[in-house]
């Protein structure tokens, strides 16, 4: 439980903000509906997926990382992730989970989704990490690069295209075939999200995950997810967790 404990303040004045938010999420929390949804698609138990939540605070070097990166973020004015949430620990034990070979996703910023995917493939000894995303002052400081938050020693097994994804990722799916996880973290409008749900699905094996960050922004993850009939589909802390059931 010690991720439960990272950034409390800010935790504390969103929960006054959102009372109804907050108390659903204290149900989750005593349930583990969270944990229980991410074991069945990736036929891992609540427990193992409860126990992954807290790797990441518990890596020393990590930790040392996402402590440097929230001080280097307290002085600079651009819209970052947030280093603690739920929701990015939340892709990390699905990424422990199901053990990917090959994770495609777009919207890389200051690369605090790529950082917590790379150290799920080096805990779990294999996988590689395709990353598609613009040079965007907006989510940059300044003269930094798309992904520079992730150090050195979770690099080897991380490719990063700079590029919109409506011309790179059709090329980068066809070059790979076959994809495991597939996450949209780029650009939440309703057509640019159902567009790469289509191109990116055919690219998943069975049994494989689609995942899409702000998912409540608009209904382009439930109506894909109708679209397909996929009864493994469901928004977790913001983010969309599908399970592809078909070839
Ligand atoms: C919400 S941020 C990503 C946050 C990142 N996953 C993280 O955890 O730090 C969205 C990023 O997607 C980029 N983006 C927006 N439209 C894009 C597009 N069409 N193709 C690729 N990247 C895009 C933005 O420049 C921005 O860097």
């Amino acid at each position: 439980m010690k991720w439960l404990f990272q950034n409390v303040g800010k935790r504390a004045a969103f929960a006054f903000k959102n009372p109804r938010y907050a108390a659903g999420s204290i149900v989750r929390e005593l349930t583990r509906s969270d944990e229980s949804f991410i074991g069945r698609i990736t036929s891992a138990k609540a427990q193992e997926i409860r126990g992954y939540l807290n790797e990441p605070v518990s890596t020393p070097e990590f930790a040392a990382l996402l402590k440097d990166a929230a001080e280097e973020f307290r002085h600079l004015s651009i819209e970052s992730a947030d280093l603690f949430a739920k929701k990015v620990l939340l892709q990390y034990a699905a990424v422990r989970a199901l053990a990917p070979e090959r994770i495609v996703e777009t919207g890389i910023a200051n690369g605090v989704s790529s950082a917590y995917l790379l150290l799920a493939i080096q805990k779990n000894g294999k996988g590689r990490l395709h990353s598609i995303g613009l040079r965007d002052p907006a989510f940059l400081p300044v003269g930094k690069e798309p992904g520079w938050l992730v150090p050195s020693w979770l690099r080897g097994s991380w490719q990063v295209e700079i590029g919109d994804s409506r011309q790179v990722l059709p090329s980068s799916l066809s070059r790979f075939g076959t994809i495991d996880m597939f996450i949209h973290d780029s650009l939440h409008t309703y057509e640019h999200m159902l567009w790469e749900f289509e191109i990116a699905y055919p690219a998943l094996r069975p049994g494989g995950l689609l995942l899409s960050d702000d998912a409540l922004w608009n209904s382009a993850f439930h109506d894909f997810a109708r679209k397909m009939q996929e009864q493994d589909a469901r928004i977790l802390r913001g983010v969309g967790f599908l399970r592809k059931s078909k070839a």
